[in-house]
């Protein structure tokens, strides 16, 4: 089975509405160069309506960063999946490693986020991924397979499901994993998916994709995508890195994203 390749957009805690000439021209930039894949933009909260509205007309799609475990109620400062949905997202990433780090989330708290985000309709975007002590001291399988398990939401489908494996220490850091520990990693995570569902789970790979690096990653068999930060704040690089998905081979779609 071939899975459609999904390239997304993590833009943090940056953005203003004067930014979001981006979409525009990101999509004046890929032109006749834009390959089959779904383009999801996650940018701040406060920028989810409007670019929501503008991915559509460019024919991307928008997503949140994070988002409650609850669907409502008194929760001051929290967004709901459904909130998302509203405003325009079809997905959402939960458990990014500036959450589970910064914010203490557990895994646990990840599994019900994901779970809120299904049933709003959205597609989580569940990170995983090993710090370098970890992977130093031979666990990074260990880590990131007890991370997949404990953040899968309960009676979740893997073709409802984005993972995206983002080493820890190659986020933000210029650093990225070796081809060959990347290829390992996404086997390893497709073979450990939950359900036994693995030939349908997407998987991305994030940390510091670049316009240079992105097609010998893209090009990988287990890679079905990637999330990318710093390289998504310009549409000049990340329309480079889009094209780099040009390198994939494609055959069976999901229909929607
Ligand atoms: P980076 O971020 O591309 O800047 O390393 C990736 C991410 O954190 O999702």
């Amino acid at each position: 089975m071939t899975r459609r390749t999904l390239i997304a957009a993590n833009w943090k805690m940056h953005g203003l509405r004067g930014d979001l000439g981006f979409i525009g021209e990101l999509d004046a930039r890929l032109g006749a160069a834009r390959p089959d894949a779904g383009i999801l933009i996650c940018p701040p909260a406060t920028l989810l309506a409007e670019a929501a509205s503008a991915c559509a007309a460019h024919g991307f799609l928008a997503g949140g960063q994070d988002c409650a475990v609850a669907d409502s109620g008194a929760f001051t400062g929290d967004l709901s999946a459904g909130m998302l949905r509203d405003a325009g997202a079809s997905h959402v990433i939960v458990g990014h490693s500036e959450r589970r780090a910064g914010h203490g989330e557990t895994s646990v708290l990840v599994k019900a986020k994901a779970e809120a985000a299904l049933r709003a309709g959205l597609t989580p975007v569940i990170c995983i991924g090993e710090t370098l002590a970890e992977r130093d001291a031979g666990r990074a399988e260990a880590v990131t397979g007890e991370q997949l398990a404990a953040s899968w939401p309960a009676r979740g489908v893997a073709k409802d499901i984005v993972v995206a494996y983002e080493p820890v220490w190659a986020i933000g850091t210029g650093r990225t994993a070796s081809l060959a520990d990347i290829a390992a990693m996404h086997a390893f995570i497709r073979a450990a998916a939950p359900g036994g569902g693995g030939a349908a789970l997407r998987i991305l790979y994030g940390g510091s994709v670049k316009p240079d690096n992105a097609a010998g990653i893209l090009a990988l068999d287990d890679v079905d995508g990637a999330l990318v930060g710093g390289a998504s704040l310009q549409a000049a690089s990340f329309a480079a890195v889009i094209s780099a998905a040009q390198s994939r081979r494609h055959g069976l779609r999901f229909a929607d994203n």
